[in-house]
């Protein structure tokens, strides 16, 4: 470790307070926080609690009032619909101004949750911003997600109003929102007062007058209005993510920590300044979108991308070398899988030739393992580095990686690199004690977490408690497992509950057994991700037929995908399903997941000496091959 980050780090980890207290100092409030950390009830700290500020001031008025008003602060650009736009900071404001309007004419207040179901447009970005400008507390759902996961959403957090757009494109079909959004609210025992959804053009929808309005209606009454004081510890949003359980946890964000660092991030990780140009390639909807699409980069006042395509098929693997070229991005953040989809189309980078990138300086991965493979190809292509950092919805910021901004230290292929400053992770072995260098053990961080991350969660302080900082007490447990090497390079290599990592998207592989489950014909079943090349893992269901049933194989898996799909999502990418005799299970019932990932994805094995009946494994090979699941990882 060199001296500049260590001086930096140690300073974080042994002066908490002076090192965020300076932190603090960059950002605007109404009322400065005296008061800078709260340790009086481990494990829920606050950071700055007496401090006053707005989210949205922080986002666009700052950059006015410094007089940057003209800078752009958004650029849209859609290679599906073929829609670009540009919008300055003053635009923005004025524009965010206005919806922060019509939500309070709909009667929205300080504390209101809006749900906002939205595709990859600048009214997603709007209504975002809107609600912070009111204190309104947003909660953003994927577009991936079904009706039911929506539902349950609206349910959880009680939201008033409900933002929506008429559709949304994938390459190749357009989602209907309006069908989805109507069953959830259908769904959802808790009743929301209003819709306000955005028309699309060329795809307008008719709406209930009593209780839904267009987009256009509410803002052509709407008078702008100005950013409310909050309290630095209410909440700026709740994104609900998965658990160890079908039930999302509702992580919430406070404000005062977020903006302070969220801000410091974007110099200090990514060595990104005031008026610099940065494309998150992610989705609003998840963590990766939140922060990069929209936070960090409008608090540091720089230009963000908004870019509504995929890396392969909008149209050609080129996309993301265009939107880089065309507008001079500086660095880009994405998941591991838009490089793997990229390769695999042009592994010669043949699109790549055709574009101009010489203001291009660094790469971002995280939502999933970086491979090296991956890595290396990205390296030799783009001649800049490339960067894998570890992060999770909880934490909002990465917390493990190269730090440009501070010191460029070198890769180690397969790691994340080093702790961010702020976070003292350590690995603890099953016996509790702290990991030696190189020993594998449960990833932890010691408390308090840094500002930012997840205070609570909604409405759930018990299961906070309970889930994430009970089992290694005055620890955070983030469920992934690793060790730290002799560098104090820390490198992930798995998660510990039930997530599954699909294409950069989390899911509980629990979630996907609750929906099989429900099947009339399904006695059992288990799901696990198994290696798969393009989007790291992908869900396989196991599925054990009660007696009796004499339906046809293929007709209930069938029926089977159709329901997770209908009740999860597409984005569950759950697409094979099997009929097996028995699940391998130990003597006190545990079906034996670990073993059977093992066996599908083609590793050796032991068999378990708590095994009930060692046959079966050869039972699972058996269907594995003759489903051409082994064959095709
Ligand atoms: N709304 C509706 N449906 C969506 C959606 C959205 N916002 N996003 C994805 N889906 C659908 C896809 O259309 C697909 O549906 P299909 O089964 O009908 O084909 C399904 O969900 C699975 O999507 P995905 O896993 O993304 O697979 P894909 O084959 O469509 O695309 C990649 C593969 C690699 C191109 C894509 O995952 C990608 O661009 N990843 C980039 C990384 C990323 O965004 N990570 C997120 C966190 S950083
Ligand atoms: P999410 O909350 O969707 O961001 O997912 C967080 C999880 O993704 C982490 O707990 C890890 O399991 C995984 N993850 C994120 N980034 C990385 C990375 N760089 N390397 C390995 N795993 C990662």
């Amino acid at each position: 470790m060199s001296d500049k980050f260590k001086k930096i780090y140690d300073e974080s980890i042994n002066n908490p307070e002076k090192f965020w207290t300076d932190a603090s100092n960059d950002i605007f409030w109404f009322k400065k926080p005296t008061k800078i950390l709260n340790k009086s009830s481990p494990p829920f700290y606050k950071w700055f609690e007496d401090g006053v500020t707005n989210t949205c001031y922080n986002a666009l008025d700052i950059h006015i009032d410094r007089g940057n008003g003209k800078r752009t602060a958004l650029i849209y650009d859609s290679p599906i619909t073929g829609d670009k736009s540009n919008f300055t900071y003053e635009e923005l404001k004025v524009k965010v101004s206005i919806f922060a309007g019509a939500l309070k004419a709909q009667g929205v207040i300080k504390g209101d949750r809006v749900i906002i179901y939205m595709p990859m447009i600048p009214e997603a970005v709007i209504a975002m911003l809107a609600c912070a400008r009111i204190g309104a507390i947003h909660s953003v759902v994927f577009g991936g997600f079904a009706s039911n996961e929506l539902a349950s959403r609206i349910d959880d957090s009680k939201a008033k109003i409900l933002v929506t757009a008429s559709c949304g494109f994938e390459p190749g079909r357009t989602v209907e929102y309006k069908p989805l959004v109507d069953e959830a609210v259908k769904l959802a025992k808790h009743k929301i007062d209003k819709m306000i959804l955005f028309q699309r053009k060329g795809h307008e929808v008719k709406l209930n007058p009593s209780k839904e309005v267009s987009w256009e209606e509410v803002v052509s009454n709407a008078k702008e209005i100005d950013c409310v004081e909050m309290n630095s510890n209410e909440f700026a949003y709740i994104l609900y993510t998965s658990g160890t359980t079908g039930t999302p946890k509702g992580i919430v964000r406070d404000i005062g920590g977020h903006i302070v660092a969220l801000k410091w991030t974007m110099k200090n990780i990514y060595n990104i300044d005031e008026g610099d140009i940065w494309w998150s390639a992610s989705d609003i909807g998840w963590i990766v979108g939140h922060s990069y699409i929209v936070y960090a980069p409008l608090f540091k006042g720089c230009t963000t991308v908004l870019f509504e395509g995929k890396p392969v098929g909008t149209p050609d693997a080129g996309a993301f070398w265009k939107i880089i070229s065309d507008y001079k991005v500086k660095s880009l953040f994405t998941a591991p899988t838009a490089f793997r989809a990229i390769k695999k189309e042009d592994p010669d980078g043949k699109f790549f030739s055709k574009y101009n990138l010489s203001k291009f300086e660094s790469l971002f991965l995280a939502g999933e393992r970086a491979d090296p493979d991956t890595i290396k190809w990205a390296e030799n292509l783009l001649k800049v580095p490339v960067i894998d950092h570890w992060w999770q919805t909880e934490t909002s910021w990465a917390i493990s990686s190269n730090c440009t901004g501070i010191e460029m230290m070198k890769t180690k292929y397969g790691s994340a690199c080093k702790a961010v400053p702020g976070y003292d992770v350590k690995i603890i072995k099953s016996d509790h004690s702290l990991a030696k260098p190189n020993e594998m053990g449960d990833i932890v961080v010691k408390l308090p977490l840094p500002p930012g991350t997840f205070p609570t969660l909604w409405n759930a302080d018990k299961r906070y408690k309970e889930n994430y900082m009970s089992n290694y007490e005055g620890y955070y447990q983030t469920y992934d497992a690793g060790h730290i090497d002799e560098d104090g390079y820390i490198w992930i290599m798995s998660r510990t509950d039930d997530i599954i990592n699909v294409a950069g998207h989390r899911l509980s592989t629990g979630a996907i057994e609750e929906v099989l489950s429900e099947h009339q014909s399904v006695a059992e079943c288990a799901v696990l991700g198994i290696a798969d090349k393009l989007k790291g893992q992908l869900p396989i269901g196991l599925i054990v037929l009660k007696a009796g049933v004499d339906k046809n194989n293929e007709t209930i898996t069938k029926e089977c995908i159709k329901m997770v799909r209908d009740k999860i999502g597409p984005v569950a990418a759950f697409k094979i399903a099997i009929v097996i005799k028995r699940l391998p299970k130990t003597r006190s019932g545990k079906i034996l997941r670990g073993t059977i990932r093992k066996i599908a994805d083609n590793i050796e094995y032991k068999i378990p000496p708590t095994i009930d009946d060692p046959a079966i494994l050869d039972e699972i090979k058996e269907d594995l091959i003759k489903n051409n699941i082994l064959k095709s990882v």
